[in-house]
């Protein structure tokens, strides 16, 4: 039996013939959009019919430098053509040298662990602290790790607990224990209230990302830094979302000249590849000994060698001017369009990495918004039910930006037209 020949079809027949196959054969826990994405150049994907679509979603933060980045192609294809996969009982050349640019990118991590995702960062990062608790002869329930309200760290067990959003943790009890939750991000007399002796880590991303592209307050991320040292816990930061040069920073951390303990990072590390890390800075460099921890495919030299590419490219000036002038291009058409149709109650965030809440007449909408986006030819993400979120390639063009913008706003005005407020 053939998988692939259907020679005949056209490509609205083989789009709905893998539609179908896809809600046949996938565990529903996705509903993909009923369309089959094919190629990708710079800030544009094409489906399999040939219709075109800017992506303002960045693949939710992966493709930093846009589709079919070719510097990065040719970083895979060079590995491929010399070595695959050995074990993490062997050294291979991109994982080394990817560990050493990353350390010259943060400067207060020491060593890095390399693993395959956002999660796997998070919960190696999880077990990080509890075993620097543990070495420091805390007992188990001594060994807390604070999160925030509107965060999200992952779907594994551990980091779907440290994600403090009950909608994600539902039906999944029983949740491992030792998680404590600030109900209040930005909030200083919550978290002042909540961290005690019994603290082993606070766990904060510098941007809320799914949680509504929530930007930390000036100084907040200050303060945990002295809160932490007050009781010897770790201050860890998810930058997974938000780091890469996402917020006009490479690590969006650095605004606030803090030096966390622990980083991790994954999305626009690979720049399109499964990759993630994990930075550890002094204090806890030397925790994970021999034998505690490890993945299979962490490390990998082909992911490794494009993600040692993107690190090189994306501390590029060229990134560094573009993501400034592209986040005012975004941010001013964004408040042109609400200057005109008063959809949105705020337009926040840092960089390329903006939110714009629907305003009173609109909320719980932002799905449908962005699927008459889909239709009008630009890819738009959701943070929520009330968030539009906007996370272009950081490579976008003016041009490419403009076109997304334009089409955006054709979808609104559909958007508006079809909910008019009474
Ligand atoms: C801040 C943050 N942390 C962790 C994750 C989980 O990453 P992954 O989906 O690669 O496991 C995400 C994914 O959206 C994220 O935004």
């Amino acid at each position: 039996m053939s998988y692939t020949s259907h020679n005949t079809e056209n490509p609205t027949e083989k789009t709905a013939r893998l539609v179908a196959k896809g809600q046949q054969y996938y565990v529903p826990n996705y509903r993909p959009r009923e369309m089959i994405l094919d190629r990708g150049e710079g800030a544009r994907v094409f489906d399999l019919e040939g219709k075109d679509y800017i992506d303002l979603g960045s693949g939710i933060a992966v493709c930093g430098l846009g589709h079919h980045q070719q510097q990065l192609k040719q970083a895979a294809v060079d590995q491929l053509d010399k070595l695959w996969h050995t074990s993490n009982i062997f050294y291979t050349e991109p994982p080394i040298l990817l560990a050493e640019a990353l350390v010259r990118a943060a400067p207060f991590a020491e060593r890095v662990y390399l693993c395959n995702s956002g999660a796997e960062a998070n919960e190696a990062a999880i077990k990080l602290c509890r075993k620097y608790a543990a070495d420091q002869g805390r007992s188990p329930e001594q060994r807390n790790i604070i999160t925030f309200k509107g965060s999200f760290h992952g779907r594994t067990l551990a980091t779907v607990t440290a994600t403090a959003q009950p909608k994600y943790q539902e039906g999944f009890e029983p949740l491992p224990g030792g998680f404590v939750y600030c109900d209040q991000f930005n909030d200083e007399a919550a978290i002042r209230a909540l961290v005690d002796e019994n603290t082993c880590a606070i766990l904060v991303e510098p941007v809320q990302g799914e949680g509504g592209v929530v930007p930390a307050k000036p100084g907040f991320l200050k303060l945990l830094r002295e809160l932490c040292d007050e009781v010897g816990a770790l201050l860890v930061v998810d930058e997974i979302q938000c780091g890469m040069m996402r917020t006009g920073d490479m690590f969006a951390h650095m605004i606030d000249g803090i030096a966390p303990d622990v980083m991790t990072l994954a999305k626009a590390l690979g720049g399109g590849l499964p990759i993630g890390a994990m930075l550890v800075g002094p204090k806890a460099a030397e925790t994970l000994q021999f034998g505690s921890h490890g993945s299979t495919f962490g490390g990998n030299p082909v992911m490794a060698a494009v993600a040692l590419k993107s690190v090189e490219l994306l501390q590029d000036e060229k990134i560094a001017k573009n993501v400034p002038m592209r986040a005012e291009q975004l941010r001013e058409a964004l408040i042109a369009i609400n200057d005109k149709y008063q959809c949105f109650s705020d337009i926040r965030g840092r960089g390329l990495m903006i939110g714009a809440e629907l305003s009173e007449a609109y909320q719980t909408k932002a799905g449908d918004i962005s699927e008459l986006a889909r239709q009008a030819g630009v890819l738009v993400l959701v943070a929520g039910p009330n968030v539009c979120r906007f996370l272009p390639p950081l490579s976008i063009t003016e041009a490419e930006m403009s076109e997304g913008l334009q089409r955006f706003e054709h979808a609104l005005q559909q958007f508006i037209a079809a909910n008019k407020p009474e």
